[in-house]
C-alpha cells in the first residue's frame, strides 16, 4: 500500500466508488502548452526531450501543476522501444516520426535484438524514477508502451501511414514472419513495461492507435493476441499493477479486450460510453471519451459536451474521464481548465 493506491484514479480503476470522477488527458504534456513548447525548444529536438530524464520529468509535471490532473503519464513515446532495437528514430519537423532503418525483409525481422529495458532504455527508467520522486505523493504515474501491431506499422512502413499497405501485406502474405514479429514485440514490450513498474509506475497503458485499421480476423490474430500475451506476462510479474488497453477504432472489440484480464479499457469517441458500459461495464473500468475536437470550440460547448460524456457513463463507479484520443496542438490551454473544472464539479456541491 502507498499513498497512490487510494487515489481517485487507482480506485476508479478497481471500480471502487469515488467522491468524484478522476480525470487526466492523453498527450496532456504536449504542444498546446506554452511551457511545454519552451522546454521543447531548450531540448532542441523531441529525442533531446524524451531522452533526457530531467527534461522529461519537467514536462511530465507541467500539466499536473497547471491543472491538477488526477494521474500523470510518463513523457516518452511508443517508438522509443523500436529505436532501442536499432531502427534509428527521427522526427521530421512538422511531419512526424520516421525510422532510418525500417524492416524491409523477413531477415530484418529475424535479426531484431531483444533490448534489455534497463540498458538500451535505461534513460526511460531514470525518468520514471525521477518523476516518481518529484510528483505529489498521492498522484499516480502511468507507464506506457505501444501495442505490437501499432508499433510494427511504423517499423514496417518506416513512418506514419494512411493505408498501412506494407504492414498489412506482411500480415497477409507472410503470416509466420508477422507472428514472429508480434511475439518479439510483445515480449520486449512486456519486459519494458515491467521495468517501468519496477522503477515506480503505478499503472500501465498500452496504446493500440491503429488496431481499428485491421479486419476483425487480422485484429484477433495479430493485435489482440499480442496484447493478450503482454497482459499475461504482466499479470505474472506485476500482479498488483492495473493495465489499461486503449484501441482506437476498436469499439467492436471491447468485449474481447475486456476478456484479456486487463483492468481498464480506453474508449474513443466513436462509441457512446453508455454503449461501452453496457458491453463490458462490470468487468473493467472505462476511460474516455470526449472527442478532442470539442476542445477547439467554446467554453459553453466544452462544458455541455463534457456533461454529455459524464451522463452517458451514468452513475456508479469505474469511469476515468479522458479524451477519446490525444489532445491536438492548437487547443487554448484555458479550454482545458473548463474541461477539468466541469468534471471536478460534476454532482459535487
Ligand atoms: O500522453 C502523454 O502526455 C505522454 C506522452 C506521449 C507522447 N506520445 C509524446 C509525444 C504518448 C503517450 C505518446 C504515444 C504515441 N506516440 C502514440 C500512441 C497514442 C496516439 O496518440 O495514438 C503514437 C501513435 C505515437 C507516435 C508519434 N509520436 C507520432 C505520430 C508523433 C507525431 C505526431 C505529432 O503530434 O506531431 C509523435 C511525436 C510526439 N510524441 C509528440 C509528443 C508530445 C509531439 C512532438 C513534438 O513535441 O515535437
Amino acid at each position: 500500500m502507498n499513498d497512490r493506491s487510494q487515489s481517485l484514479f487507482m480506485r476508479a480503476l478497481r471500480r471502487e466508488p469515488t467522491p468524484r470522477r478522476p480525470i487526466w488527458m492523453m498527450r496532456q504534456a504536449g504542444r498546446y502548452l506554452p511551457e511545454y513548447r519552451a522546454t521543447r525548444k531548450r531540448a532542441g529536438s523531441f529525442m533531446g526531450l524524451a531522452g533526457n530524464p530531467e527534461l522529461a520529468c519537467e514536462v511530465t509535471l507541467q500539466p499536473i501543476e497547471r491543472y491538477g490532473f488526477d494521474a500523470s503519464i510518463l513523457f516518452s513515446d511508443i517508438l522509443i522501444l523500436p529505436h532501442a532495437m536499432g531502427l534509428g528514430l527521427g522526427f521530421a519537423e512538422g511531419e512526424g516520426p520516421y525510422f532510418e532503418r525500417p524492416l524491409r525483409s523477413v531477415d530484418d525481422i529475424e535479426a531484431l535484438p531483444m533490448p534489455d529495458p534497463n540498458q538500451e532504455t535505461g534513460y526511460v527508467m531514470d525518468a520514471v524514477r525521477l518523476i516518481r520522486a518529484s510528483l505529489p505523493a498521492g498522484t499516480p504515474l502511468i507507464g506506457f508502451a505501444g501495442s505490437p501491431w501499432t508499433v510494427a506499422t511504423y517499423m514496417i512502413e518506416g513512418r506514419g501511414s494512411k493505408d498501412f499497405a506494407r504492414a498489412k501485406k506482411l500480415l497477409l502474405a507472410e503470416p509466420v514472419a508477422a507472428q514472429q514479429l508480434m511475439n518479439h514485440l510483445a515480449d520486449a514490450t512486456a519486459a519494458y513495461l515491467a521495468a517501468q513498474v519496477e522503477a515506480g509506475a503505478d499503472a500501465l497503458m498500452v496504446f493500440d492507435s491503429w488496431g481499428g485499421a485491421l479486419s476483425p480476423t487480422l485484429y484477433r490474430e495479430f493485435s489482440l493476441a499480442s496484447q493478450q500475451r503482454i497482459v499475461e506476462y504482466l499479470q505474472k510479474h506485476c500482479p498488483d499493477t492495473p493495465i489499461i488497453l486503449f484501441g482506437k477504432g476498436c469499439g467492436q472489440h471491447l468485449t474481447s479486450l475486456a476478456a484479456t484480464g486487463c483492468s481498464g479499457l480506453g474508449v474513443d469517441w466513436t462509441m457512446d460510453m453508455s454503449e461501452a458500459r453496457q458491453r463490458v461495464g462490470d468487468q473493467v473500468a472505462l476511460q474516455g471519451n470526449l472527442d478532442p475536437a470539442v476542445l477547439l470550440t467554446t467554453p459553453e460547448v466544452i462544458a455541455s459536451e463534457t456533461r454529455r460524456v459524464l451522463t452517458s457513463f451514468g452513475d456508479g463507479p469505474g469511469h476515468i474521464f479522458n479524451l477519446g484520443h490525444g489532445i491536438t496542438p492548437g487547443v487554448d490551454p484555458e479550454h482545458v481548465t473548463v474541461l477539468v473544472e466541469t468534471v471536478k464539479n460534476w454532482k459535487v456541491e
